[in-house]
């Protein structure tokens, strides 16, 4: 993490987990325990659902919530979709974008993935931008051309002043879910992959404001060592975001982490 130059931020994704009802205890665990989390951006991605109940609980508090997903038309003869404003309205203010899971079983491409960035950032939206290696490409050393081509064509057109809205979430795909975490070295030298592929297409300010997750079985255990690379800058955290007391476990220790370092 680097403190001086970018936002620690710590994301839940819930994925398809939790009803409305489990959403309220959730939230109101996490509320009383944020006077010790002061140092990070807590954001939870919940299911479109839950999202009304999720913004009411934790109305007035530092915890920001996310969508999983958005289509990128602001209206239309899209049965089953959702748009940038209607989550807006909600008071939506971050949202997932081009999750693996999403290109995975919702045939996501990458030109997909820069149409929905586009709405997102028009509707005034935080897209989290979710790019990452297979395991095969990883074993062939493609692991930085593929994060090239990924977060080149997901921020194509994108201007330098919309980056500054933009968070990029590194998740190796043979890491999500399996309990197969990433090394810390291998989750910094990604993330370092990604901010110099910014740095090359916005410049050198740009590149060093961009927070940087980490995603893929990020858990208690293994998030201090993951979060000491200095290209990483918060998690997206899946299984371990499901029991608040796990989830606030990495959360404060990221905070904690920001104290010892400055
Ligand atoms: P995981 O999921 O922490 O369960 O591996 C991460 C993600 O998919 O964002």
């Amino acid at each position: 993490m680097n403190r001086k130059y970018r936002k620690t931020i710590i994301a839940g994704n819930w994925k398809m987990h939790k009803t409305a009802c489990e959403t309220r205890t959730f939230a109101e665990s996490l509320k009383h325990a944020l006077p010790r989390t002061k140092r990070c951006s807590i954001v939870i991605c919940v299911p479109f659902t839950n999202i009304p109940i999720a913004i009411k609980t934790l109305k007035d508090c530092r915890v920001a919530i996310a969508a999983q997903n958005m289509h990128w038309e602001e209206s239309g003869a899209y049965t089953g979709e959702i748009s940038a404003q209607m989550l807006v309205e909600l008071g939506v203010k971050y949202v997932l974008i081009g999750h693996s899971e999403r290109r995975e079983y919702f045939a996501e491409t990458d030109a997909i993935v820069n149409k929905k960035i586009h709405a997102a950032l028009a509707a005034g939206l935080h897209p989290i931008l979710c790019v990452g290696e297979t395991e095969a490409q990883r074993e062939l050393n493609l692991t930085d051309a593929h994060l090239n081509y990924q977060v080149q064509a997901a921020l194509s057109g994108v201007s330098s002043e919309q980056i500054k809205n933009i968070t990029i979430a590194y998740e190796p795909i043979w890491a999500i879910g399996t309990g197969k975490t990433a090394t810390p070295e291998q989750a910094g030298e990604a993330c370092a992959t990604i901010r110099s592929i910014l740095r090359s297409l916005y410049g050198a300010k740009l590149a060093r404001q961009t927070t940087i997750q980490y995603g893929g079985s990020m858990n208690p255990e293994n998030a201090k060592n993951l979060l000491s690379q200095s290209d990483v800058d918060g998690g997206l955290i899946g299984g371990a975001s499901l029991k608040p007391e796990n989830f606030l476990d990495i959360i404060f220790t990221a905070n904690e982490y920001e104290e010892s370092e400055t």
